[in-house]
């Protein structure tokens, strides 16, 4: 198969949809890959590394998505590429289309097969595509807090760990999946006082069991969530409903009861976002304030710290870009964990929670893929 991997274009997006020995192995295993000229700069990949690695290299994304049967990349194709997406296409990267109805329906006219990393998942729930970049994310999201919390950047002038003689920051972190996990575990390695909220009493127990007893975990309910965020320094917005829009927990009127100059990081953004008063940021204008509390919600956290994310993803998605280029489409029939995945499939919605939520017709990916 003849596999391409643009530039991504997104804002402050520097991450690529592969490393050098991701490309190596799909060359290995008779594959043709085409990557963007500069794809791989901004995490730290020279055109010649691709190069030795085996790829030709293109001059634009038009002869990137011209010529490629599977794109291999990072984020959603944003509306520059909308165009550039073919019928038939197959599309391997992250969508996150419940939020996003122009997108979705952009991809339903391009007639695209899109397969979403972030909703591939294993038979025990767990989303390995979505792993790398929320392990990175959640790590992300404290160092964020944290330096959004200190008086020039808008924040009340708090140390996340206080010193001696002054109470450490309150971190409320809603969500304990993977996210709210490698949060919990940076905030309290940084000695913050850490309240987890999860519906999931199965994961609580888990994470009681785990974290250091500067972590406490707290079932999350409507009232234990107001408690919080009236003690909070800084609130991390960690829940996810697969494949659904964030569920809205933190709502204009707890605003009122915050501290001025606490800050939300609302990680769930890119789902829509867990605050009634999130909107989309960007690294270049990551922050604005509602009310007196600093908002920092933008939905490419992992792309700041290029390197690290695009190795990590490399690692996560490579076996399975690996099944789609060798089967092409009937990999997502052939493997289970690639089936949820199959959001769109030529024009159809396949995968029920996006669906329903834009009103669409809903086909099961095995009706389509027959
Ligand atoms: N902004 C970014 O750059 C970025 C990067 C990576 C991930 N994310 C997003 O972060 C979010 C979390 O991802 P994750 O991998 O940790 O998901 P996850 O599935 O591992 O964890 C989500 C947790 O939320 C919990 N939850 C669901 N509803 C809840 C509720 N009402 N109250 C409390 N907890 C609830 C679940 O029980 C689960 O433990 C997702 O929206 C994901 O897309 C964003």
């Amino acid at each position: 198969m003849l596999i391409g991997i643009p530039k991504e274009i997104k804002n402050n997006e520097f991450r690529v949809g592969a490393t050098p020995s991701g490309v190596k192995e799909l060359v290995r295993r008779g594959h043709r890959v085409v990557v963007e000229r500069f794809a791989g700069a901004g995490s730290g990949f020279a055109d010649e590394e691709y190069e030795k690695a085996g790829a030709t290299m293109a001059i634009g994304p038009a002869e990137v998505y011209g010529q490629a049967e599977m794109i291999i990349k990072v984020k959603e194709p944003v509306e520059p590429e909308y165009a550039l997406c073919r019928e038939g296409q197959l599309l391997f990267t992250f969508f996150h289309l419940a939020p996003d109805k122009p997108l979705t329906d952009a991809m339903i006219n391009a007639g695209s097969i899109c397969i979403a990393y972030e909703t591939v998942e294993k038979a025990d729930g767990q989303l390995p595509l979505l792993r790398p970049m929320s392990e990175v994310a959640g790590r992300l999201s404290i160092q964020e807090g944290a330096k959004y919390l200190e008086r020039p950047f808008g924040g009340q002038g708090i140390l996340l760990g206080g010193v001696p003689g002054v109470p450490p920051a309150t971190v409320v972190i809603v969500g304990g999946g993977t996210v709210g996990t490698q949060a919990a575990w940076m905030a309290a390695g940084m000695k913050a006082d850490v309240w987890m909220y999860d519906k999931d009493l199965d994961r609580l127990n888990y994470l009681s069991e785990i974290m250091p007893p500067n972590v406490k975990t707290v079932y999350s309910d409507e009232l234990s969530l107001e408690h919080a965020y009236e003690h909070a320094d800084l609130v991390i917005g960690a829940v996810l409903v697969h494949g659904a829009k964030a569920p809205k927990l933190l709502l204009r009127d707890h605003l009122k009861t915050m501290k001025r100059g606490s800050v939300i990081v609302d990680v769930a953004i890119d789902q829509g976002g867990f605050a009634e008063t999130s909107r989309p940021t960007t690294h270049a204008d990551p922050v604005y304030e509602v009310d007196g509390v600093v908002h920092y919600c933008v939905a490419n956290m992992p792309g700041a710290v290029a390197r690290t994310s695009t190795l990590a993803l490399t690692n996560a998605t490579i076996r399975y870009a690996l099944e789609i280029a060798d089967k092409g489409e009937r990999a997502c029939l052939g493997n289970p964990e690639l089936t949820p995945g199959l959001n769109i499939y030529r024009g159809k919605i396949t995968y029920r929670a996006i669906a329903e939520g834009f009103g669409y017709e809903y086909v099961p990916a095995r009706e389509v893929l027959g």
